[in-house]
């Protein structure tokens, strides 16, 4: 009876170790609510009260994001991810040769993403909130470049979710579902 239990202990140990924790809840909740508040300033009537909200949420979930890329947990942060563009060339040149490690945390090239989506979603987000200054007013060039970088911002989402179907078929894991539930397959021996 003992000799059974242990075993069933063991298997259920040995399921446990085999994933581990890497997006905390603050990320998941960040990321989530970046997409509602993103996609739903596109769908909302341009330049409304709602379309500026979504905006300035999106804007507010940016500036958490950064402040939680220094202080947070340890795949949150900047360090743990952001690297050199040789870093990038060269995680890029390994995938395509079909080299590459899986990791646990975001891989260069992602990481070049993210910044890239955080980056335009602030300019996005400061032009909208610039269009509502009187000084601004009726500024047509500014609404130009709000509606490029807006435009840019969404061709450029197209590519990261485009991103990670692809990467989750190559490393034959569910990165979307890592987003909501938080946990990767551990690194095994061989992998490494
Ligand atoms: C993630 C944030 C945002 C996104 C994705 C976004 C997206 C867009 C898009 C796609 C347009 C239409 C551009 C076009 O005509 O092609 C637009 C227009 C506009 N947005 Fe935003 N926006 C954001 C934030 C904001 C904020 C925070 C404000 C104001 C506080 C704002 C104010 C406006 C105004 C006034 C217009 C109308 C400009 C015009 O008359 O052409 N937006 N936005
Ligand atoms: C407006 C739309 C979107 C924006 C602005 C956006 C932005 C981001 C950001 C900033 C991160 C980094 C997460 C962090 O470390 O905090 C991220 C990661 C991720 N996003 Fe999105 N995202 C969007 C839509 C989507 C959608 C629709 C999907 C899937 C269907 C998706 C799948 C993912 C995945 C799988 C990761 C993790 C990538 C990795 O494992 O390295 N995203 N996204």
């Amino acid at each position: 009876m003992n000799a059974i239990l242990r075993s069933a202990a063991g298997k259920e140990a040995g399921r446990a170790a085999a994933t581990v924790k890497v997006w905390d809840p603050l990320v998941r909740v960040f990321h989530w609510s970046l997409v509602a508040s993103v996609f739903g300033a596109f769908l909302v009537e341009e330049g409304d009260t709602a379309h500026c909200w979504l905006g300035y949420t999106a804007l507010g979930l940016v500036a958490f994001r950064l402040l939680w890329g220094f202080f947070g947990t340890r795949h949150a942060r900047f360090s743990d991810f952001v690297r050199g563009p040789r870093a990038v060339a060269e995680y890029v040149r390994a995938r395509l040769a079909g080299t590459s490690q899986r990791r646990l945390g975001h891989n260069p090239a992602a990481a070049l993403m993210i910044l890239s989506l955080l980056a335009l979603i602030a300019a996005v987000g400061v032009t909208g909130w610039m269009l509502t200054l009187d000084a601004f007013f009726g500024a047509e060039w500014l609404e130009d470049v709000h509606g490029t970088l807006a435009w840019t911002l969404l061709a450029l989402v197209g590519v990261h979710v485009l991103a990670a179907i692809v990467e989750s078929v190559h490393y034959r894991e569910n990165l979307i579902a890592t987003m909501l539930h938080g946990r990767k397959r551990a690194i095994e021996d061989r992998e490494k």
